[in-house]
């Protein structure tokens, strides 16, 4: 191990693959600089066939967008309540609030992280016995490891209600060889700027069936109905993806499996190198898991030797973070059911997000994995 300079390492930047220009210059040169066009739909193609070849995806403007449309798209209204697992980022619940319902906030489980099984079938039975069946289920494959797939379907069918799958982190995970993303009744993807692809700002929503993606899709570009004038009979929202983001994406798609398989690489590095101290703990893919591994994050024995790690990487300069903090512990929705027994704020307390993206250097992986055996 050597070379320790100061130049900034993020914890995930974006990573162009060099033929992302070559459709946006397309688009230039064509005029399609619109919110549609052949890059959109091209885009749509390349996912669908990454996905597996059989659902229906419309591009959007954001994941968040993407997560508001599936909710409606489930009718989800004003005073139902929709189960979002705890653990997971402000976008996966925010959307809840769009509509006036109510979110409902359920703990993960240790395997994965994920929403918990157990849990989340003794917050439907509560829910039910208060009054009010829940309208969806939104839950999230963190990190890109796959929720628990198989018990959170059958919780699904059991009680009849779908599930919103929040793929935003999992684009190229899987589950027993089927991509993550196709396991919901409705399932989303988010190609943000630190996502494991992006288009700068972007989202997809991925349908089981082509009138569900068309639902979508008319929801997103204004709810215009078929008229030579403007006639609108439904609210709609101004979601759908740019010709020019879904250029980048088109590019971005030539690289996808680059990109996880770099990603993986970058969490076996660290692996390989710190996993021998008591310290630090990784998380392991149960069998038939695929994790994209958009993020490498450990957890340490206490809140006080996560923060010294933190804070002494970013005194040189190196981007860290700690796992997210759980919803049912934001003051914007402390005032909400959660049905929780601890794990998610553990995790928050003793958890760190190390630098995961796919343009780390060989040298940017062994200063930082240096710094952390001279800290630790
Ligand atoms: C778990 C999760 N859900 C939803 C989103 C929302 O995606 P976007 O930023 O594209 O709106 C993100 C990422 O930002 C996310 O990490």
């Amino acid at each position: 191990m050597k070379t320790i300079t100061k130049d900034k390492i993020w914890l995930s930047s974006p990573h162009m693959g060099g033929g992302e220009q070559k459709y946006v210059q397309v688009a230039f040169d064509t005029n399609w600089v619109a919110p549609l066009g052949p890059n959109v739909d091209n885009f749509e193609k390349s996912i669908n066939l990454f996905l597996g070849g059989s659902s229906n995806v419309a591009a959007l403007s954001s994941g968040t967008a993407a997560i508001h449309l599936a909710l409606e798209l489930l009718g989800v209204t004003k005073d139902d309540e929709v189960i979002c697992q705890s653990f997971t980022f402000s976008a996966s619940a925010n959307p809840i609030m769009y509509l006036g319902a109510t979110p409902i906030f359920v703990d993960s489980e240790k395997d994965t992280w994920n929403i918990s099984p157990k849990l989340l079938e003794e917050s439907i039975k509560d829910r039910i016995a208060k009054g009010k069946k829940p309208k969806a289920i939104v839950a999230v494959h963190l990190y890109g490891m796959p929720y628990k797939v198989e018990e959170i379907a059958q919780i699904s069918e059991k009680y009849g209600i779908p599930v919103v799958e929040d793929s935003a982190e999992a684009l190229g995970s899987s589950f027993k060889n089927k991509k993550c993303g196709t396991f919901g009744a409705i399932g989303i993807l988010s190609f943000n700027g630190n996502k494991i692809i992006t288009t700068s700002g972007g989202g997809a929503l991925i349908a089981k069936d082509e009138a569900t993606k068309n639902k979508a899709v008319f929801l997103a570009t204004q709810a215009r109905d078929d008229a030579p004038h403007y006639q609108h009979s439904s609210v709609g929202y101004n979601y759908r993806m740019s010709n020019i983001l879904a250029g980048i994406g088109r590019g971005q798609m030539e690289v996808l499996q680059d990109r996880v398989d770099q990603r993986r690489f970058n969490y076996n590095f660290y692996k390989k190198h710190l996993a021998h101290l008591p310290e630090i703990l990784f998380l392991e893919e149960q069998d038939g898991y695929y994790s994209n591994r958009w993020l490498t994050c450990v957890l340490m024995p206490s809140f006080a030797i996560r923060e010294k790690i933190r804070l002494a990487l970013l005194e040189e300069n190196v981007e860290s973070r700690p796992l997210w903090k759980p919803m049912h512990l934001q003051p914007v929705f402390a005032e909400f059911p959660n049905y929780n027994d601890g794990t998610s704020e553990d995790l928050f307390n003793r958890g760190l997000c190390l630098p995961s993206g796919s343009n780390l250097s060989q040298n940017d992986l062994e200063r930082i994995v240096a710094l952390i055996l001279t800290k630790i």
